[in-house]
């Protein structure tokens, strides 16, 4: 049985990480091996490259620095956690993945696409994600969800027009590639947002079924 590698998307505050553990909680109860990771990080050395991405510092960091700070993370993270969960056959979900360094750095920073696919061909040669949630919501709800945890990262410090780039960006994408993406109105209640989880859920076993 081959794996299936399965990316949670959006902007700060859209319930990335309190989605993957219900979906994650939903997958197991079928009897499937799950493995839950995020990124940056993933992996000691990742999330040693993470903190360094998400400090706020007086140190502006270059946005091409931060681009390749993104992908040696992912590297790192590839080499030691995904690519080994997947040939074991299991399902990996993974808190963002290349398509945030295309929302943040392309969309947000302006990196130009073609520089991000390069590095993307250079560091995961033919791996894409099997499905992609893009757990899409309204940027001010976003910001009010992330500020009511308290003390904001380097990403988080940004303004409107950064997260408006972001969000467009996910759309966009997923719009291009409508067999990949899958939007999810993150804006509803989470009870709401459940429920459109449940309804991919045939259509994640399928997939793994191959
Ligand atoms: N549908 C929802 N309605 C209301 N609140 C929600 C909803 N989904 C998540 N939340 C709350 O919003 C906050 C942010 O959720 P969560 O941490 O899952 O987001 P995230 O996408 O992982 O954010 P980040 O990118 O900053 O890690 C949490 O307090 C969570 O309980
Ligand atoms: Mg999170």
């Amino acid at each position: 049985m081959s794996g299936l590698f399965i990316t949670l998307e959006g902007p700060e505050g859209a319930g990335k990480s309190t989605n993957r553990e219900y979906l994650a909680a939903r997958l197991r109860e079928q009897g499937i091996d799950v493995v839950l990771t995020r990124e940056p990080g993933g992996t000691p050395l990742a999330e040693r490259v993470r903190e360094i991405l998400l400090a706020p510092s007086d140190e502006v960091m270059a946005s091409d620095t931060e681009l390749l700070l993104m992908f040696a993370a992912r590297a790192q993270h590839l080499d030691q956690v995904i690519r080994p969960a997947l040939a074991r056959g299991s399902v990996v979900l993974c808190d963002r993945f290349t398509d945030a360094t295309y929302a943040y750095q392309g969309g947000g920073r302006g990196l130009p696409h073609e520089r991000i696919a390069v590095l993307e061909d250079f560091v995961q040669g033919s791996l894409r994600p099997d499905m992609t949630l893009v757990f899409d919501l309204p940027v001010d709800i976003g910001l009010a969800r992330a500020a009511e945890r308290g003390c904001l990262d380097r990403f988080e410090q940004e303004g409107v027009a950064f997260f408006d780039a972001v969000r467009q960006t996910y759309l966009q994408r997923a719009a291009q590639h409508p067999q990949r993406y899958r939007i999810v109105d993150a804006s509803q209640p989470l009870n709401e947002v459940q429920q459109r989880l449940d309804s991919l859920l045939p259509e994640l076993l399928e997939l793994r079924r191959g």
